[in-house]
């Protein structure tokens, strides 16, 4: 079965499925409340278009959160993971994050890679408690207040 067509209930009616166009204008309200420095419109569409594995969690109201996973000879990255706010810390963004590296491992992947910022202690914590380590940092990597932030850039086996 192509990994692409699973859908994965999640409790309380919410269901992760594959990402459509039609999302996207809900996927940018969420993104745009959860991060200083959200994703374009464009980033989201050309996921999309270049076949990236992207997921929609939805309940029967609302879009909840949103992965993107790009994989590529055996590594899967995982590029942008969302909970809307009002939702998170719920377990709810736990779930997505295991969602995802099954859908990894349907593609044969056997090593995942993310970056995230150093200030980020939420998505750290889910990380390093996922079993993620950190295997290096990029300098200067992302745009933040007043100048620019590292990127640590963590791996997991799987
Ligand atoms: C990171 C994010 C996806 C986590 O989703 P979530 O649904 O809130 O997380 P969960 O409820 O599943 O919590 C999983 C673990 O994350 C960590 N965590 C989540 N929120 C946290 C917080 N406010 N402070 C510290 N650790 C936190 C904890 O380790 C938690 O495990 P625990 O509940 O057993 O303590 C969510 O906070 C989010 O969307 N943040 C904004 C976007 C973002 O930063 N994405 C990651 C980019 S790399």
């Amino acid at each position: 079965m192509n990994a692409q067509l699973k859908t994965c209930v999640f409790p309380e009616a919410m269901e992760a499925r594959p990402m459509v166009f039609a999302d996207i204008e809900q996927v940018l309200a969420v993104e745009q409340t959860i991060y200083a420095f959200p994703w374009t419109q464009g980033n989201f569409t050309d996921s999309l278009s270049s076949g990236y594995s992207c997921w929609s969690l939805s309940s029967a109201q609302s879009l909840i959160g949103y992965g993107i996973l790009m994989v590529a000879a055996g590594e899967g990255h995982l590029l942008n993971l969302g909970i809307a706010a009002h939702w998170q810390k719920k377990g709810l963004g736990r779930r997505l994050l295991h969602h995802l590296i099954d859908i990894a491992k349907g593609d044969g992947v056997d090593m995942m890679f993310l970056e995230v910022r150093p200030s980020n202690t939420s998505a750290i914590n889910l990380y390093l408690s996922e079993g993620f380590n950190e295997i290096g940092l990029r300098r200067n990597y992302y745009p933040a207040n007043g100048g620019r932030e590292d990127a640590i850039v963590m791996g997991l086996s799987i």
